[in-house]
């Protein structure tokens, strides 16, 4: 993924966000007000098959395939190397949901969602697309009803090893997951960077911070800081071309390694951005001792997630706290539940600061 080497620009106030978000909440209450119940139902059994084509398009590269031009399906079978007339019913499906655009005279074109999948869109959903629709999750996704009798990960109960554990077996899903979470960080990074105060410290870690996003952000937003990037090795890699791209990986201090083991000690704050949602509470007291274990008393710890309340109904919200069951046997949370992890964990709650997505909650270490 490619970054400049000078902080992103600043995004609109969390508040304008979390405002819009809130009315198109409303606008899809009303749509589904006055839609027929059996419509209703009908529409949200073809979810597979709106996930299939979002990921044949990346898989594809049909975005990038139509660039600025309008074309016929039938132009395109032959470079993707598919059959003409299912490659146009499968764009005619994918226009009527909202990816591309079919034109009057038959033609398609990019519109604003489709150009999301492009390879060059600096905000591109492509590898997000690819993982979300990847074999080993759709598969996993097939035992979500041996999930709900166990409450087990999915992932586990299909594929016999951890969503880890597999990514450190196939190498290739592990760059596409570990890309796609760096750039919906690349999305967020800017406003997480002003939401929490880091001007308030000399040094920070982040624990599990996969390919860097958020560090060279923040670490190009404060002059004065430097930081501590630990995860696994494979994705250090690859953050290490990123931070060097940025210009801040002399600021850097890489720490491969497991967070179930050791965590690098001392630094005044450390910071963990979707790190416990995706671990359940055993497992994120574990971590969460480990990072206590590795901090001064006083020293900030900040948890960027999202919250999660128990009568939410933000679609998104609880389809990820799903997402994570089914692929890690992880979950979203409260800020209650925050609170009680926290103090099982040698800590206290401190202050938490609203943003559009994911919240800054930081704990102060006893
Ligand atoms: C959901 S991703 C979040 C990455 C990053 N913090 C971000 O928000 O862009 C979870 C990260 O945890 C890392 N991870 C998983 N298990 C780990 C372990 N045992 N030790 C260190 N890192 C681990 C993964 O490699 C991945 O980068």
């Amino acid at each position: 993924m490619k970054l400049p080497p000078a902080p992103l620009p600043d995004p609109p106030p969390a508040r304008a966000l979390i405002a819009a978000r809130a009315a198109l909440l409303a606008i899809e209450r009303a749509t589904r007000a006055i839609t027929p119940p059996e419509l209703a139902l009908w529409e949200m059994l073809f979810g597979v098959a709106r996930t299939e084509l979002v990921t044949l398009a990346a898989k594809l590269d049909l975005t990038d395939r139509l660039g600025d031009r309008a074309r016929f399906a039938h132009e395109l079978a032959a470079p993707c190397e598919v059959q003409a007339d299912t490659l146009f019913r499968a764009m005619r499906a994918m226009a009527a949901i909202g990816l591309y655009s079919l034109r009057d005279d038959g033609r398609f074109e990019n519109n604003a969602v489709s150009r999301t999948l492009s390879k060059s869109a600096p905000r591109s959903m492509r590898d997000a697309a690819l993982y979300f629709g990847s074999d080993s999750n759709l598969a996993a996704w097939r035992s979500f009803g041996a999930t709900v009798k166990t409450g087990e990960s999915a992932f586990e109960a299909t594929h016999g090893v951890s969503v880890w554990q597999w990514f450190d077996a196939h190498p290739d899903e592990l760059a596409t997951f570990a890309r796609a979470m760096g750039r919906a960080t690349a999305l967020e990074a800017p406003m997480l960077a002003k939401l929490y105060p880091f001007e308030d410290f000399r040094d920070f870690c982040d624990v599990g911070g996969g390919s860097g996003t958020l560090a060279s952000e923040v670490l190009l937003r404060h002059p004065h800081l430097r930081c501590v990037l630990s995860d696994a090795p494979r994705v250090l890699e690859e953050a290490k071309v990123l931070l060097e791209a940025r210009g801040v990986l002399s600021r850097v201090t890489l720490a491969p390694g497991s967070f179930f083991d050791d965590v690098h000690a001392g630094c005044e704050l450390y910071t963990m951005k979707n790190i416990l949602h995706d671990w359940d509470d055993a497992r994120s007291k574990k971590i969460l001792g480990i990072v206590r274990r590795a901090m001064k008393p006083g020293a900030r710890l900040v948890l960027f997630e999202g919250l999660l309340d128990r009568h939410d109904r933000r679609p998104e919200a609880t389809l990820s706290d799903l997402q994570m069951i089914v692929a890690c046997n992880g979950r979203e949370r409260s800020i209650d539940e925050f609170r009680a992890l926290l103090e099982a964990s040698g800590f206290r709650l401190g202050r938490v600061f609203e943003g559009a997505v994911n919240c800054a909650i930081e704990g102060i270490a006893l």
